[in-house]
């Protein structure tokens, strides 16, 4: 089937998308988007995450279809040239990003947080991240990260 959506605020047509392809699949293997990973495939780790409509969502269990006609945001959409966006810069400076497999999930994820909720909590924090799970960090400063990256993105400048 044909499909087009925009992606990080370009428009996108693909033709012959099979009915059962998800949304990570197209991003990764017809658009070149590699920042959401597939770790598990099932829905359990979050690697996959990209925005639809604002909203992180596992790209493994979103079928592709789903996009049509919608916003998804990837990672790659993030930076402004050689600018990170504040929440990268966020978990960038807090040592939040060991392997980085989990990153670019964690970072969507934390930024359909702050769209809901600008000063967030720790636990806030880590109820919203809840589903998306690292091996290297521990988590301590993924949370140090969201906070900073929030400061930033209120304008607000070095962390607490
Ligand atoms: S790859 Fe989608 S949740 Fe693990
Ligand atoms: S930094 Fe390696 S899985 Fe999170």
């Amino acid at each position: 089937m044909p499909l087009e959506f925009t992606l990080n605020g370009q428009k996108v047509s693909l033709e012959d998308v099979p009915g059962e392809a998800t949304l990570l699949e197209v991003l990764r293997q017809r658009l070149g988007m590699l920042g959401a990973k597939e770790g598990c495939g099932v829905g359990e780790c979050g690697a996959c995450t990209v925005l639809l409509d604002g909203k992180a969502v596992n790209g493994c269990l979103t079928a592709a279809w789903q996009a049509a006609g919608r916003q998804i945001a990837t990672v790659e959409g993030l930076a402004q040239g050689d600018e990170l966006h504040p929440m990268q810069r966020g978990f960038v400076e807090t040592g939040a990003v060991q392997c980085g497999f989990c990153t670019p999930g964690m970072i969507l994820t934390s930024l359909d947080l702050v769209e809901q909720e600008p000063v967030p909590g720790d636990q806030q924090i880590r109820r919203a991240l809840a589903g998306n799970l690292c091996r290297c960090t521990g988590y301590h400063d993924v949370v140090r990260a969201v906070r900073r990256g929030a400061k930033y993105m209120r304008g607000e400048g070095e962390e607490q």
